[in-house]
Formats: structure tokens, sequence, C-alpha cells
């Protein structure tokens, strides 16, 4: 097991080069290959103004690298929905994306009481990580973002939105 990850790796994304880079690794990785998201729909998806976008950096062999990438939507109807969460191929299965849930908890719970999130039905080992970590399933939205395949809707959750935050 390589070195874990620490919250102060965590940060906003700062420039356009981040942006780039980060939409790019999305394109190339599953779920997204597989939605038939490309680069620019991931570009896009990251850059809309609703979106809070930070990124683990990591030491890599040549410096500091991107080692993951976490979107969050503050806005809408699911207000604290985790959208995206993404850690470059050769950082997975080093607590990199443990780390990124636990930072969208701390920033998500200091307005809301709850965390969603969406885990495509082809890709079991991520809901196998969010369900250990206290996700449970809401509902199945099926034929969703492709015919033959469902999008699990899934909420960690502090409690009711009624008198939340608690002062
Ligand atoms: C899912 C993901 C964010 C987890 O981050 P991570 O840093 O690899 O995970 P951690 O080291 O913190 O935890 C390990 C767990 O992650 C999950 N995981 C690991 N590699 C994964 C992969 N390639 N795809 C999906 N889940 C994976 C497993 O549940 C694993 O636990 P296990 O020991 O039971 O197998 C990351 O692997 C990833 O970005 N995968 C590809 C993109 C993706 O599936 N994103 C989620 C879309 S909902």
């Amino acid at each position: 097991m390589s070195e874990q990850m620490t919250s102060s790796q965590i940060r906003l994304i700062q420039n356009t080069s981040e942006t780039e880079r980060c939409a790019r690794m999305m394109a190339n990785t599953d779920p997204w290959i597989t939605l038939g998201r490309d680069f620019a729909a991931c570009l896009q998806s990251i850059l809309h103004p609703d979106k809070e976008v930070y990124i683990a950096v990591g030491e890599g062999d040549d410096g500091d690298e991107i080692a993951g990438l976490l979107v969050l939507n503050m806005h809408g109807a699911f207000v604290g929905y985790l959208q995206s969460i993404c850690v470059a191929p050769h950082w997975q299965n080093r607590g990199v994306g443990t780390r990124l849930i636990a930072f969208a908890e701390e920033r998500i719970f200091r307005d809301v009481p709850n965390v969603f999130l969406c885990v495509s039905s082809f890709n079991p080992d991520a809901r196998r990580l969010y369900e250990r970590l206290g996700y449970e399933l809401i509902g199945e939205i099926k034929d969703f973002m492709m015919a033959g395949y469902s999008e699990f809707l899934l909420r960690k959750t502090l409690g009711p939105t009624a008198g939340y935050p608690r002062r």
C-alpha cells in the first residue's frame, strides 16, 4: 500500500491547464467512456459555473501531478450532489478516492445534511466503496444515461433538512 492522501493535498482547481487535464482524465476513464462522454462533454461539465471543482495533488515521478478530481454541485434539486469523482489509474486503490469523498462530505455537510451521488449499474466496484462509506440506495433510474443500464441514486445523510444546519 502506498502513501495515503491527506486533506491538505486537496484544493480547488486553479486554471485552464488543470481543467483540461482533468477533462482528459475523465474522458479516458470508465464510466465516462461507456457513457460516451468525450473530452468536450467532460470539459463542459467541469466548467459549468454551478460546479465546485477540487483536485487531489500527489507527488509523481516528475513532481506534483493530479491524482484525482472531485466535482460538486451545491445548486438544484439535490443540493449536495457529488457529481463526479475520478482518480487517475495509477493512483487508484491508494485511498485517494476515500479522501476525496471525506473532503466532499466535510464541504457539503457544512451547508446541507445530505450527500447525493449516482453510480452506474455497470460500476459495482465504485458502488461497493460508496456503500462501505455509509451511502444507501435511494432508487434505481432505469435507462437513464444509456439503454439497458441504470443509474443508482445513493445518499449519505445526517438527518432532515428542516432546522439544518443546527446552530
Ligand atoms: C471509484 C474511485 C473514485 C475510487 O477511488 P480509489 O482511490 O481508487 O479508491 P480507494 O483506494 O479509496 O478505495 C478502494 C475501493 O475503490 C473501489 N475501486 C477501486 N478501483 C476502482 C475502479 N477502477 N473503478 C471503480 N471502483 C474502484 C473499490 O471499491 C475499492 O475497494 P475494494 O478493496 O473493495 O476493491 C476510483 O477508483 C476511480 O476514479 N475509478 C474510475 C472512475 C469511477 O468509477 N468513478 C466513480 C464514478 S461513480
